[in-house]
């Protein structure tokens, strides 16, 4: 009998034990989300010019909502997973200071529908549609870790592209012109070469630009017209002193309302109890009556889940 239970409680704490983090880190499960655009997807949340060395610095405050979790993932620039962090493009746009993007706030409220999230951040600051064509680094380079992504990974699946970019293309009337007919050959170009036709995009509309042509962006960008790409839009978030980037707490209300518009994508939301997580319960309910242990041990087991 005291073997029994011996093994019963062995088997709830390896399937209870949070997934180790090491350099070999393989997760499963995971719905990936690819991050790119440039600096406010990267993330300036917290970056300021410090004048005593005339550099710029992350403030290194992190709010509750872009905290570690680890059920949240992280794909590195060596294409290795670990738990996330911030700065999620520490690693990715090495040239700048990073700071908060919308990345973590959005998927500590996406973990909580998904069993695991894996985070694939991608974006440079300061960078023009033109580089994100196909054929471009940039375009490339993400495609290649998307792919990564998947194949590093036991069973994941692409959950969205999350979008935020065109600060840079409203310095130049042709740039801007064109942002709309730009930024459809690269939704479905991205599409088809992850061969996922469908693949849900949430980009966000510009709260802010470098030059002048802000307005033409924000109009190609809220009325893209493809299926599936949905649009949310940052203007009037609060921003930094730059005038250009959104501040930390800007940027957790920016990833809330991504996590707003994919989860009223049609069936993007599965269900918070996963097959195998009723299999658990139901396994656990059978030991509970098969051992003939009083009833509110059952009670003391979910308060784990
Ligand atoms: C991953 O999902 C598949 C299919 O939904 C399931 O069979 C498998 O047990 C899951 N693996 C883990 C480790 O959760
Ligand atoms: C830092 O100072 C430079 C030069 O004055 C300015 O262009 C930039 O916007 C400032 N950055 C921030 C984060 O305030
Ligand atoms: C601060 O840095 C900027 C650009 O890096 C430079 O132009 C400026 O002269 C520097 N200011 C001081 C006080 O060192
Ligand atoms: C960083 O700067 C170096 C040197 O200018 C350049 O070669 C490299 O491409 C830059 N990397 C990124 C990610 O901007």
């Amino acid at each position: 009998m005291n073997k029994i239970l011996f093994f019963f409680f062995f088997f709830i704490v390896l399937l209870l034990s949070p997934p180790q983090i090491q350099s070999q880190t393989i997760p499963s499960n995971i719905s990936i989300f690819i991050l790119a655009g440039q600096s406010n997807m990267a993330g300036r949340g917290g970056v300021y010019n410090d004048t005593a060395t005339n550099t710029t610095v992350w403030d290194g405050v992190i709010p509750p909502e872009c905290r570690s979790n680890p059920s949240i993932f992280r794909l590195t620039a060596r294409l290795e997973w670990e738990e996330a962090k911030e700065p999620l493009h520490a690693d990715i746009d090495v040239n700048k200071t990073n700071g908060v993007g919308p990345g973590m706030s959005f998927a500590n409220r996406v973990v909580k529908r998904f069993g695991q999230v894996g985070l694939v951040p991608c974006s440079i600051g300061g960078t023009k549609l033109s580089q994100w064509q196909k054929g471009e680094f940039l375009y490339e380079e993400t495609v290649r870790r998307a792919k990564a992504a998947v194949m590093t990974s036991a069973g994941g699946s692409y959950g969205a592209v999350l979008w935020y970019q065109g600060e840079s293309d409203t310095v130049d009337m042709v740039d801007a012109s064109v942002y709309k007919k730009r930024l459809v050959k690269f939704f479905s170009d991205l599409r088809s070469d992850l061969q996922h036709p469908n693949l849900p995009i949430i980009q966000v509309a510009l709260a802010t630009g470098a030059g002048p042509y802000v307005d033409a962006v924000r109009k190609a960008q809220l009325k893209t017209e493809l299926e599936n790409v949905h649009c949310v839009d940052a203007k009037g978030l609060p921003l930094e002193p730059d005038g250009l980037h959104l501040t930390t707490s800007s940027q957790v209300r920016l990833g809330h309302m991504m996590v707003d518009a994919f989860m009223s994508i049609p069936n993007s939301a599965r269900p918070l109890l996963s097959g195998f997580s009723v299999l658990v319960l139901f396994s656990i309910f059978s030991f509970v009556i098969l051992l003939d242990l009083p009833l509110h041990f059952f009670g003391y087991l979910l308060v784990f889940f």
